[in-house]
């Protein structure tokens, strides 16, 4: 099998590319950017862990041209695209980054695919195009475009360019709803990272919204996730890829307080666009990918201090 992952040295992508060099029988192909959003340095030592049995092309998917050739020169199987800008308070400084670089790139990756007969597109989607909803947990089928953020609505707006071209090219479509993923290597800018970071060097850790909960999800489930629906195309779908057990911030400090116990917290307002709370009904992806996410919260939050013991500069 012929295969390309995007954003192959991010956070997800690095961990995806080390799983798949497992596997004898496939041909790797990672591309990325080295988009700014964190440090370059960072992205290579990414690239470095994530080993060598695959071909990396530095590429930005903006470039409609190259990408076409890339695609007809490689003839890809399966693509996971995993390339885009995250986070949402960037996202609302900078909005028009967010639909060049998570709307407008992946419609070239489609479009290629469609063009160049790939058989099985995955898209990273979101936990955020949920919104504020009043019930949880969360299916599949809950959302409803409703949502509260740019960063949102772009994946929002990417996942109905995949179902576009998916009806216009009849390549199996799979969709990834992502809940906060956590673990080594962990995107900088998130919480749980920052914490650690923080805690390592003995700082106060900023608490952003008192009463939010999320359903953090360890990497390695979350590789597993993606993994999983590879070896199984089929038409279009979509999942949420969650450990299905929100975790309040409250919850969140006292685990870290089982390893920090002098742990000290500044609390903050809430941050616009922020979420109230994710919470993942991860029956669907159970019963047909036989997602069983297994890390719980402290072990999967120790595995990342212990992580970034060995890794982090203070
Ligand atoms: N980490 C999470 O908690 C989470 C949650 C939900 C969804 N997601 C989604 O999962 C995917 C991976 O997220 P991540 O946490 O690994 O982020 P990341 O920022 O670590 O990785 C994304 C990579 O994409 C690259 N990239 C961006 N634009 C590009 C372009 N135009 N061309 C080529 N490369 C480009 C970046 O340089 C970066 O290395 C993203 O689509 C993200 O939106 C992540």
């Amino acid at each position: 099998m012929n295969i390309l992952v995007t954003g192959g040295a991010g956070f997800i992508g690095s961990h995806l590319l080390r799983s798949l060099n497992l596997y004898k029988n496939l041909t790797i192909t990672a591309i990325d950017s080295f988009h700014g959003y964190y440090s370059r340095e960072r992205k290579l030592d990414q690239l470095k862990m994530a080993g060598s049995g695959f071909e990396f092309i530095e590429l930005n998917l903006l470039n409609e041209k190259k990408v076409m050739e890339l695609f007809e020169n490689k003839k890809f199987d399966t693509v996971i695209h995993l390339a885009a800008i995250p986070g949402v308070p960037k996202s609302i400084l900078n909005p028009h980054e967010y639909i060049d670089l998570d709307i407008k790139a992946t419609v070239n990756i489609l479009n290629a695919s469609g063009r160049t007969n790939v058989q099985h597109v995955i898209f990273a989607s979101s936990s955020s195009v949920y919104g504020n909803q009043g019930h949880r947990p969360l299916k599949e089928s809950d959302a409803n475009g409703q949502v509260v953020s740019p960063y949102a609505a772009s994946k929002w707006s990417a996942e109905s360019f995949c179902h576009a071209y998916r009806h216009l090219y009849g390549f199996d479509l799979s969709i990834l709803r992502f809940f906060t993923v956590y673990g080594p290597w962990g995107r900088p800018d998130m919480a749980i990272p920052l914490f650690v970071k923080k805690l390592l060097r003995g700082d106060p850790v900023s608490v952003f919204s008192k009463g939010t909960a999320r359903d953090y999800t360890y990497i390695d489930d979350i590789i597993t996730g993606i993994l999983s629906v590879m070896k199984r195309p089929k038409e279009s779908r979509i999942f949420n890829l969650g450990s299905g057990k929100p975790v309040s911030i409250e919850q969140l400090i006292e685990t870290f307080r089982l390893f920090f116990p002098h742990l000290e917290t500044i609390e903050l307002p809430h941050r616009l666009g922020d979420v109230q709370s994710t919470w993942a009904d991860i029956n669907k992806a159970g019963k047909e990918l036989y997602f069983n996410p297994s890390i719980s919260i402290s072990e999967g939050i120790e595995r990342t201090i212990e992580w970034a013991k060995n890794y982090e500069r203070f």
